[in-house]
């Protein structure tokens, strides 16, 4: 293995060659005690499963009924899986570029080079790469939109280089700028949307841009540096993946893979414990190690530990620092969805996408108030982590001094050791969350998991077949759904059942891995992963899956997004993407008209043709007669 082969590796492929976990020993036991049938067995896939299919179940006749009562809500006729070079939406919609990588956000940027990928001294003048978790934010009579950059392709932004390997601070510097946050103004003019260049509201947030540390583990010895003795004040946010919006109208950007950008120039270091279970180690993705100290650990122990956050931005104030909230906790944040309980306390669902790793919720000490402070909302709270039992109840557990016998700002610096204390559930991989709007209810997508029923997770706890992980070595993946006990979401226990389980019925005939029976040859997708809640409570799903076709995906074709109806359990595919690319981030026009959505790494010739490089983009798509999507 070269470092060059692991730019083609998605991320979740590198943590596993680099740093992979052990067997389980217990591999048989686990397999042998049947908990993979369990969940089909007594009901707790909603919709069916194969399982139903072979007679222990009616959820099949559930759907037909409701299914033709239910159409109408889609307003679109599904379209077909695609494996060609462009995006397909349904008949009567339209979909355009809004931006792609690179493009201008100031006019004293560069034009985009196909030659160069870029001119350097630019790069933070543009908009960024690897577009993902977005928000639109409605300012005034304004339209500004906050999205996530979440890594680099470095053979596209480094194309005069050997395989994209950076050889210098300036090839490190730019990779830098392209990460992180674009903060932008987007307008429509006759049905045509564009960022408006040199909008005061236009900002890039890098991964050299100043951040406050907030909340409990501000200030910590373990978040001190020799350039920020305070532990306060930090530079940088990193991979930043999906996203989330605040009651009072902020953005939060997630942290995920932050561990793969720091390496160690001495190759002999011995790490510390904690570093393990987080995936730091001394072989870095991108050599940032080697020109610039920051990123070195044989010289900077700590700063890793000053990564892994949910950062809050106010996208009205594009001289506003960045504050990273440690009470949210630190691990491989995938999304941040807020919603407001009953009593007016912040909720904060959010998802650690690792294989075994954990869903957490946060709830806040104070309540909101519109219009009032909200100083301390997101640095005052209790974490929880969740744990599922296999008869459909769950219940948070809280993530105290009590509990795990660490301190508060320790719970937030370690906050997976702090879960595997109090024996939180090992999830197949929990991606974003999303809050239904219209009900008391929750749902995450658990993207798939080649290690469930094989593997430890990276702190040794056991991943055992069930629950609402129900397949070993999962695929396919599927999407769990909380109900909180009394329609509270602080509520510390709740029931849950599988809104769908992906798979290939075509395939696999009537075994789990067919998939739940709203999964059929006509909506057939895998590895769901971005989910957001229109406004109408029809919950919109992205795929980042396998896209080759062949074998268990094959009849999948590309990556997909998809509509499902939490009532019906109907899910309907209404838009392909280009091959290689997974489709990631989801927001809409202030009226609702305009749906964007994010194209992360597509292959060329996507978008610009044959021979030049191809640039990831957000799109913004359509109804041909303006009617609202969503
Ligand atoms: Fe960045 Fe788990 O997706
Ligand atoms: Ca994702
Ligand atoms: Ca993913």
């Amino acid at each position: 293995m070269t470092d060059n082969d692991t730019y083609d590796l998605s991320w979740d492929e590198w943590d596993e060659l680099v740093r992979p976990t052990e067997e389980e020993t217990e591999f048989d036991r686990v397999v042998a005690s049947g908990l993979s049938r369990r969940g089909f067995l007594s009901g707790l896939v909603a919709f069916g499963s194969g399982a139903a299919v072979m007679g222990l179940g009616t959820g099949a006749s559930l759907l037909n009924s409701t299914a033709v009562q239910a159409a109408g809500r889609f307003g679109f006729t599904p379209v077909g899986v695609a494996t060609d070079a462009t995006v397909h939406v349904p008949e009567g919609y339209t979909w355009d570029i809004l931006v792609k990588w690179g493009d201008k956000l100031f006019s004293d940027a560069a034009d985009f080079d196909h030659v160069t990928g870029g001119d350097l001294a630019t790069s933070d003048r543009v908009f960024g790469e690897n577009t993902d978790g977005m928000e639109l934010f409605a300012i005034g009579d304004k339209q500004i939109i906050a999205v996530n950059s979440e890594y680099v392709n470095p053979k596209l932004n480094l194309p005069q280089n050997q395989d994209g390997k950076p050889t210098s601070a300036d090839d490190v510097l730019k990779l830098q700028n392209l990460q992180g946050v674009t903060v932008m103004e987007v307008a429509e003019e006759g049905g045509d949307w564009h960022v408006v260049v040199d909008s005061p509201f236009n900002r890039r947030i890098t991964h050299n841009t100043p951040m406050k540390i907030s909340g409990p583990a501000a200030g910590h010895d373990l978040l001190k540096t020799d350039a920020d003795p305070s532990g306060t004040e930090s530079l940088g946010t990193y991979n930043n993946c999906g996203a989330g919006k605040t009651p009072w109208g902020t953005y939060l950007t997630c942290e995920e893979n932050f561990n793969g950008y720091f390496g160690s120039t001495d190759a002999d270091l011995e790490l510390p414990a904690d570093f393990k279970r987080y995936g730091i180690g001394v072989e870095s993705r991108y050599d940032y190690e080697k020109f610039d100290a920051r990123f070195d650990i044989s010289k900077n122990i700590n700063e890793p530990r000053r990564a892994g956050y949910i950062v809050e931005i106010d996208p009205a104030n594009p001289d506003a620092t960045p504050v990273k909230r440690t009470a949210l906790g630190r691990f491989k944040h995938e999304n941040a969805a807020c919603t407001v309980a009953r009593d007016g306390r912040v909720i904060v669902y959010m998802g650690d996408d690792e294989r075994g790793e954990f869903l957490y919720k946060f709830v806040s000490n104070g309540v909101y108030v519109p219009g009032a402070s909200t100083d301390g909302l997101l640095d005052e709270g209790t974490l929880y982590v969740a744990k599922f039992s296999d008869d459909g109840n769950g219940e948070w557990l809280a993530l105290t001094e009590e509990t795990t016998g660490m301190s508060q700002a320790e719970i937030c610096i370690y906050s997976r050791l702090a879960a595997s204390k109090v024996g939180a559930t090992t999830m197949d991989r929990p991606e974003w969350v999303a809050v239904n709007p219209v009900a008391v209810e929750a749902y995450c997508a658990l993207t798939n998991n080649k290690n469930r029923g094989v593997k430890t997770n990276a702190g040794g706890d056991e991943t055992p077949v069930g629950g609402p992980n129900p397949r070993e070595k999962n695929n396919y993946g599927q999407i769990v759904r909380w109900y909180p006990e009394n329609d509270d979401h602080v509520s510390s226990s709740f029931k849950w059942d599988l809104f769908v389980m992906a798979g290939n019925p075509d395939v696999h005939g009537d075994s789990p891995y067919a998939g739940s029976s709203n999964i059929n040859s006509g909506n057939m997708f895998n590895s769901p992963d971005g989910m957001m809640f229109d406004t109408s409570g029809l919950l919109w799903i992205q795929t980042d899956g396998d896209y080759k076709n062949e074998g268990d995906f094959a009849g999948m074709g590309n990556n997909q997004m998809l509509v499902g109806d939490p009532a019906t359990g109907q899910i309907e595919r209404f838009m392909t993407v280009p091959y290689g690319a997974e489709v990631t981030g989801i927001t809409w026009s202030a009226d609702k008209r305009t749906l964007f959505v994010g194209i992360q790494h597509p292959a060329a010739p996507f978008p610009d043709g044959e021979g030049k490089l191809a640039r990831s983009c957000v799109v913004a798509v359509k109804r041909s007669d303006n009617a609202m999507i969503g």
